[in-house]
């Protein structure tokens, strides 16, 4: 059966938008019928690409064609404001990550978009590719073992945001990731950073994130590394993956090696006995997807009814909480702050 298509509209026409603008475009269950943008220049740019979307300059301008889902894709300081003025409007949401500025406007918006029974998602687009999702069978499935930790390095000449740090800007991703993969949050964030720039804007970080249970993992983030690197390491009782975004031929190789220690108690001695496991390496084949794409389908399915997002307005605020106790930790010199 045909099902009717949904409209959507974009906010927000700079770097991001557009990709969403296109996949709604090329969409079989949405409609692109608006596009806003409060530069008239980027909204005539791209709106000449989409001549059936309405053009906007303002927000009540793209609401008065009511659209049953409302793209943001602004910076993060204008999502909470321009979100609320959608579901008051009665419009779903797709709020760019990261979700919210503060865990207080996150939980605000998701108490409106309840009474309003309206949906709110948040787009980490991550979530939504085969590299994850093969991660996530592969953990789900028992074949990592337990999780001993997580190393990952998201660093590159990043662009320069005016209103985030390089937390804000690349930690969502990660947390994002481990949040789908592990369903649960860290205990504590510790995190140091520092600035190399004249607006004193973070732009290298480490953060740390324990778990409790002797479960780790550490982000390192920069947007001053003269190399691209997008690397996830999950280390393993049983199996170790590297997840390399960037490696198009094993974006996930599964190492079967390890190291044992075997501890014997000689009289007074402790001997450590340690012995490493040498096993092969496999890299599971990975499709190509447009991540994208598959989060409109899900969208789309969530707002006919059907199933959950995995990328909710409730997601995306596990990681505002994470960020957030980050940023009190880095004011603090590292000290680990609990969630
Ligand atoms: N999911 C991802 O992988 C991904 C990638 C890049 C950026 N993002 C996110 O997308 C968002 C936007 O980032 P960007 O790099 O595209 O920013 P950008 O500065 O390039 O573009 C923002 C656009 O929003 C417009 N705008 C700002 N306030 C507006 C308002 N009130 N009404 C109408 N238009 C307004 C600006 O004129 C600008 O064209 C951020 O939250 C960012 O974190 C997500």
């Amino acid at each position: 059966m045909n099902e009717e298509l949904l409209q959507a509209a974009v906010l927000g026409l700079g770097y991001w938008g557009p990709n969403l603008a296109r996949n709604f475009s090329a969409s079989i269950d949405f409609r692109l019928s608006g596009l806003c943008d409060a530069d008239p220049a980027r909204l005539k740019s791209v709106a000449a690409f989409y001549p059936s979307a309405v053009p906007a300059e303002t927000l009540d301008g793209l609401l008065a064609g009511k659209p049953d889902l409302v793209a943001i894709a602004t910076p993060v300081a204008s999502h909470c404001a321009l979100a609320r003025q959608c579901l008051e409007a009665g419009s779903n949401v797709l709020v760019e990550k990261p979700f919210t500025a503060t865990v207080e406007e996150g939980e605000k918006l998701l108490a409106l978009a309840d009474t309003a029974g309206l949906k709110i998602f948040v787009d980490h687009t991550f979530l939504f590719t085969n590299a994850v999702e093969e991660i996530k069978r592969q953990f789900d499935a028992g074949n990592l073992g337990d999780l001993l930790y997580i190393d990952s390095v998201r660093i590159n000449l990043g662009l320069f945001q005016p209103d985030v740090d390089v937390i804000w800007d690349l930690a969502p991703h990660d947390l994002s990731i481990l949040h789908y993969i592990l369903g649960r949050a860290p205990r504590t964030v510790s995190a140091m950073g520092t600035s190399h720039n004249p607006s004193g804007t973070v732009d290298v970080a480490y953060l740390h994130l324990d778990y409790g249970d002797g479960m780790t993992a550490h982000l390192h983030l920069s947007w001053l590394s003269p190399v691209k690197v997008r690397r996830m390491i999950f280390a393993g009782s049983k199996q170790s993956l590297i997840f390399d975004d960037l490696d198009q031929d094993a974006k996930i190789k599964l190492y079967d090696q390890g190291v044992a220690f075997d501890v014997t108690d000689l009289e007074s001695r402790r001997q450590i006995l340690v012995s490493y496991r040498k096993g092969d390496m496999r890299a599971p084949a990975i499709k190509a997807n447009e991540a994208i794409a598959a989060e409109f389908s899900e969208i789309a399915a969530v707002l006919r009814g059907r199933g959950v997002s995995r990328a909710s307005g409730h997601h995306g605020l596990a990681s505002i909480r994470t960020l957030e106790a980050a940023i009190r930790s880095l004011r603090d010199s590292g000290r680990p702050v609990e969630l």
